[in-house]
């Protein structure tokens, strides 16, 4: 049985070595299914995310774009499908054959919609977290405290203060993550995702719970993490004026199966899109 199981996965991984992505694709999509019980929630979806585009998800609620992240980043293994993605050693894998935990050190790193912190460690400590996949001391050199280990904790502090000011939190850096309001905490998350040196950002609902302003500076801070990261973005998100504004392409979805791919204006045009989530109908 366990020798079935482990050629399955070398004969994928055969399959997916004479896979070639276009040279500017960063992550294709491919015909991924997904169901619970029985309910399908996400069928046959397939797009292919450019490198350094912004590409956003938009649906209505129960849509299914949080499980297809989940897909994504394997949190849940897809009934079907591929998801191929060209990692930070530009080469191309298929995400099916790895486990969550392993996916950030290929360079995919998300946000959670639910904000996912450690309650009890500071601003920065949480922003720290993230490098942990670039620590090369363990537990006991951290324990016994060697010179080493403390120069990089120092050095990973140090990152963690650049990214606190990038971000604009620097002045909150040593305050309890548990004391600060939502739009705070999706913004620490944004900041521990900078940490992982990512490749391709994947944000869900980045914008819940900021007001207007807040929402207008992410907009522009997602551009600049774009362009100074070089990273690719793909977000999930309700606040239409941010997708509209941000995103190079979307894709719609509507019980699980696209209805359209495009330009925001083509998005905005849509028929179906319309009728699907803007509720509007001719
Ligand atoms: N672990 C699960 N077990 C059973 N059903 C689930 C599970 N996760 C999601 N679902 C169902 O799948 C469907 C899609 O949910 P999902 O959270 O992906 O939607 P969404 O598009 O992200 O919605 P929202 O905009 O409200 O965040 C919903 O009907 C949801 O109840
Ligand atoms: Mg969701």
């Amino acid at each position: 049985m366990k020798i079935n199981w482990i050629n399955k996965i070398k004969n994928r991984k055969k399959e997916d070595e004479q896979i070639i992505l276009a040279e500017d694709t960063c992550l294709s999509v491919r015909n991924v299914s997904m169901s619970f019980s029985g309910l399908k929630v996400v069928t046959d979806v397939s797009f292919d995310i450019k490198e350094g585009e912004i590409f956003g998800l938009i649906g209505p609620n129960g849509a299914g774009k949080t499980t297809l992240f989940n897909c994504i980043t394997q949190f849940y293994k897809p009934d079907n499908g591929s998801i191929f993605f060209r990692n930070n050693k530009n080469e191309t894998i298929n995400l099916i054959n790895f486990p969550t935990h392993k996916i950030i050190r290929h360079g995919l790193v998300r946000t959670f919609q639910n904000v996912e912190l450690i309650g009890d460690l500071s601003v920065i400590e949480n922003v720290m977290v993230g490098a942990h996949i670039k620590y090369k001391y363990d537990f006991w050199g951290c324990l016994f405290g060697f010179s080493g280990a403390k120069k990089e904790e120092k050095r990973i502090e140090e990152e963690a203060e650049g990214v606190l000011k990038f971000i604009g939190l620097d002045d909150i850096k040593n305050q309890p993550v548990s004391s600060q309001p939502y739009g705070i905490l999706k913004k620490i998350e944004l900041a521990r995702a900078l940490m992982c040196d990512p490749k391709l950002i994947i944000l869900d609902e980045p914008a819940a719970g900021m007001n207007e302003a807040e929402t207008r500076e992410l907009m522009n801070m997602i551009k600049i993490i774009r362009d100074e990261y070089k990273t690719t973005i793909l977000l999930v998100e309700h606040d239409m004026k941010l997708v509209m504004g941000i995103c190079d392409r979307i894709c719609a979805i509507s019980f699980g199966e696209v209805i359209a791919i495009g330009t925001p204006s083509q998005i905005k045009n849509n028929i179906k899109v319309q009728e699907a989530y803007l509720g509007v109908t001719k």
